[in-house]
């Protein structure tokens, strides 16, 4: 017998999954598709995985080790300026997995989540599976794609509306909000009784713009829950390490739901979760700094291509127009992995306003990203 859940059925294919499995089976292609860091681990947070494998054979405490926990809202209080301490922090395999459990735990079925779309393509299908309801509110390219309140404030429900979600620096378009717009979506956040959900996984791959958190504004402690990670600063996405900062009482939630996913964090990436945080800057610098020349570069050239593409300020994706091209992003990712064979995600990946971009990854080495750039010259051409 085969009976599969409606819920599940109705999920979608993550097209980027298709796209992506067949750049890695083809030597041929190069991608540009990828949506996490091509750099390996830090030595040290690596060499150090020797010497504690031994003493992470077991279940670690459910909602983190207390030396991880305490470590993250150490870093969160002198980085982030969020007051916190170790009852308001919570670790989860990813950001994802906090996340997924801090849905579970705040909403009810029909209650809705505001989500800026085109957004990471992890959000609406989550906040589905919880029975809730997730409520595009679209970003402009015109806008550079930030958050504007105004749209927010017209589908705003003050009954039905429990979260907003909010992820600076974006996936897929690279924006970093302005401290202007937090401040006034923390107003409407706190006008409206409902959470914010922050996705800052991206923190700290930002070029000349600061990144700030929603959580260190006046007042927004019992609105906010942060959710960061170690995934993409310290180029650990394979150990699956992530954590929420919130007001207490959502923590113990999310730690309760969460239990009954996976138990526990996994117990040897914590321990390199601390070292990860104890490693100098200068080791996030130095990918940051090989980011911003690949950004440079790609984003020259793409708009040179007349790709119009705004200059990302953040994460490692660049987001270009291709509605003179196109009228089917899919059709178009399609067509430049047959013709140009480089691998690259439709807009469409991340929500239904992503219609007529293109997302490209510059988590690839510069020489590959001038070769698919060749490509695609010669492509359109
Ligand atoms: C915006 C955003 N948030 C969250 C995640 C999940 O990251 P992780 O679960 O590895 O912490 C991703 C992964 O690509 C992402 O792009």
């Amino acid at each position: 017998m085969v009976h599969i859940s409606e819920r599940e059925q109705d999920l979608p294919e993550a097209l980027i999954a298709e796209l992506l499995d067949i750049a890695a089976e083809r030597k041929d292609v190069i991608s540009l598709g990828p949506g996490e860091p091509d750099f390996i681990t830090p030595k040290p947070i690596l060499d150090y995985a020797s010497k504690i494998l031994n003493k992470s054979t077991h279940y670690s405490a459910s909602p983190g080790k207390t030396e991880l926990r305490e470590a993250i809202a150490k870093k969160l209080r002198k980085e982030n300026k969020i007051k916190c301490d170790i009852d308001n922090i919570v670790v989860g395999a990813g950001s994802q997995e906090v996340l997924f459990s801090a849905f579970l735990a705040t909403l009810d079925v029909s209650e809705q989540v505001i989500v800026p779309t085109p957004g990471y393509l992890g959000y609406i299908p989550a906040i589905e599976l919880v029975n809730a309801v997730p409520v595009s509110v679209p970003l402009f390219e015109e806008n550079d794609f930030e958050l504007n309140p105004d749209d927010l404030k017209k589908i705003i429900d003050k009954k039905k509306t429990k979260v907003i979600l909010i992820n600076t620096p974006s996936n897929p378009t690279g924006t970093v909000f302005s401290k202007k717009v937090l401040e006034e979506v923390a107003d409407i956040a706190i006008e409206n009784d409902c959470y914010i959900f922050a996705d800052e996984a991206y923190e700290k791959i930002v070029y000349d713009k600061k990144h700030i958190s929603v959580g260190s504004l006046e007042g927004m402690e019992d609105h906010v829950v942060t959710f960061q990670s170690f995934s993409k600063t310290y180029a650990m996405t394979g150990f699956r390490v992530g954590y929420a900062c919130g007001p207490e009482a959502v923590i113990r939630a999310i730690t309760k739901s969460k239990h009954y996913v996976s138990l526990a964090p996994p117990h040897v990436s914590q321990f390199l979760a601390m070292k990860a945080l104890t490693i100098p800057n200068s080791y996030i610098n130095k990918m940051v700094s090989e980011y911003r020349e690949r950004r440079n570069f790609l984003v020259k050239r793409l708009n040179k291509l007349g790709l119009t593409t705004p200059m990302p300020q953040g994460a490692f994706y660049a987001f270009s127009n291709v509605k003179h091209l196109t009228s089917s992003s899919l059709e178009f990712a399609k067509k430049i992995l047959k013709e140009a064979k480089v691998a690259v995600v439709p807009g469409t990946d991340f929500g239904r306003d992503g219609e007529g971009y293109i997302r490209f990854s510059y988590a690839t080495k510069l020489p590959l990203i001038k070769r698919a750039m060749d490509r695609i010259e010669r492509f359109l051409k």
